[in-house]
C-alpha cells in the first residue's frame, strides 16, 4: 500500500506584547541576570495580557498559519490543541479556538504531553491526513504558562513564557513531509512536573492555594537528567526510522527549555551547537508551543527552504518526548 506524503503546508506564531526581563525578575525577587542567563540561556519572556487566555493566543497564530497556507478557516476538518494551560478544564482550547475561528462541524481537541505536546499532535494530525478522511487540519500549541507559575519562586518561574504556534498539516509533494516521528513516556508521579492540585486527585480548597498546590511543581535536577538522556534518544531513534544521518539535518529546532540543555543534547546526537535553532533568549520555555515557535521564526527569517532535512524534537512533563524528521515541504 502505498503511503500519503504528509507534512506542514503553513506555519504562524504569535507572542504577546508584554516582555519581563530577567532585569525585571531582580526587582521583584532574590535573582540576577547573571545566574538566570548563565544557568538557562534566557533573557527575556512574553507574558499575556489579562484578558488574554490560551485560545487567544492560538487564533491569532492560527490565522498566520492560515494565511501562509492560502487556506481560509473554511478549509480547516480538525482542530487539535496541544497545552497544559487551557482555558477550562472543559471545555476543550480546540473548541474554543474553533469557535472564535467561526468554522462549524469540525472535530476539535486537545492533547495534554506538556512540552512534548507539539510533537505528539502533529504526529495525530499526520495519522489522521495520512489515513485520508481529513485534508487540512490545524495543529496548535499554545501556553500561558504565566498563570500557572509561583512567582516567589526563583528556581522556576524565571523559565517560562508565554506563546503559541500554528501548523497546517496537510497532504504533500510525494516524498516530502514528515518522514518519521518516534514518540515515548516515561511517566512518573513523583513530582517531577506537575501541577499537584485543581484536578480530580486533589481538588483545590483554602488549603491547597495556600501551600500553593495550584502551581507547577518541578524538580529541576530531575527534569535536566531526563532531558539530556530523552532529547537525543528521541532525536536518534526518528532518525534511524528515517534512515537520515544527523550530518544530513540542515537544522534542530529543539524545545526551547535550557540552553545547558540544548548543549549535552548537541554532544549526543553529533551535531553542532550552530544548526540548533534557538530563541530561548528571547522567549524563555513556552512548553508546548516552543518548537513551532522557534520554527515558525526560522521559517519566517527564510533560514528553512523546500527539501531541507530537519529535526524537531522535545521532553517535558509526563515524562513525554518525542522527535519529528522532516523533508521541508514548502
Ligand atoms: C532550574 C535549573 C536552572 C536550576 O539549576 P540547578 O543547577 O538545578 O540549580 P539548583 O536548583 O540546584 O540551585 C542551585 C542554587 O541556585 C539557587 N537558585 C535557584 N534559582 C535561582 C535564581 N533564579 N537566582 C539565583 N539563584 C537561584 C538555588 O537556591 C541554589 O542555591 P543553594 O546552592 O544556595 O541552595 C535547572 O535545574 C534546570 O534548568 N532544570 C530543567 C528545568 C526545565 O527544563 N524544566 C522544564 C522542562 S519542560
Amino acid at each position: 500500500m502505498e503511503f500519503k506524503s504528509v507534512g506542514i503546508k503553513g506555519l504562524g506564531y504569535y507572542v504577546p506584547e508584554k516582555v519581563m526581563t530577567n532585569f525585571d525578575f531582580e526587582k521583584i525577587l532574590d535573582t540576577t541576570d547573571e545566574w538566570i542567563r548563565t544557568m538557562t540561556g534566557v533573557e527575556e519572556r512574553r507574558y499575556a495580557a489579562p484578558e488574554q487566555a490560551t485560545s487567544d493566543l492560538c487564533v491569532e497564530a492560527a490565522k498566520k498559519a492560515l494565511a501562509d497556507a492560502n487556506m481560509t478557516a473554511e478549509d480547516l476538518d480538525m482542530i487539535i490543541v496541544a497545552t497544559v494551560t487551557p482555558d477550562y478544564i472543559t471545555q476543550s482550547t480546540a473548541c474554543l479556538v474553533q469557535n472564535k475561528l467561526g468554522v462549524k462541524q469540525i472535530p476539535c481537541f486537545d492533547v495534554n504531553a506538556a512540552c512534548s505536546g507539539f510533537m505528539y499532535a502533529l504526529t495525530i494530525a499526520g495519522s489522521m491526513v495520512r489515513g485520508g478522511v481529513y485534508k487540512n487540519i490545524l495543529v496548535l500549541g499554545g501556553e500561558v504558562l504565566s498563570r500557572i507559575v509561583d512567582m516567589e519562586n526563583r528556581s522556576n518561574c524565571i523559565l517560562f513564557g508565554d506563546g503559541a504556534a500554528a501548523a497546517i498539516v496537510s497532504e504533500v509533494e510525494d516524498g516530502y513531509g514528515m518522514l518519521s516521528t518516534h514518540l515515548g513516556a516515561e511517566g512518573e508521579d513523583d513530582m517531577i512536573l506537575k501541577i499537584p492540585a485543581g484536578g480530580s486527585k486533589k481538588p483545590n480548597d483554602a488549603e491547597t492555594i495556600a501551600n500553593k498546590e495550584n502551581f507547577l511543581v518541578m524538580k529541576g535536577h530531575d527534569v535536566f537528567k531526563f532531558a539530556v538522556h530523552a532529547l537525543p534518544l528521541a532525536t536518534n531513534k526518528a532518525l534511524k526510522i528515517a534512515n537520515v544521518k544527523a550530518e544530513e539535518l540542515k537544522m534542530i529546532f529543539p524545545h526551547q527549555a535550557n540552553v545547558r540543555i540544548i548543549e549535552s543534547a548537541a554532544k549526543r546526537i553529533h551535531v553542532p551547537m550552530e544548526k540548533f535553532y534557538l530563541n530561548l533568549n528571547k522567549y524563555g520555555n513556552t512548553s508546548a508551543a516552543s518548537i513551532g515557535l522557534a520554527l515558525g521564526e526560522a521559517k519566517e527569517k527564510g533560514l528553512i527552504q523546500k527539501g531541507d532535512l530537519i529535526a524537531l524534537t522535545g521532553f517535558g512533563g509526563g515524562l513525554t518526548y518525542g522527535s519529528i524528521i522532516m523533508k521541508w515541504a514548502y
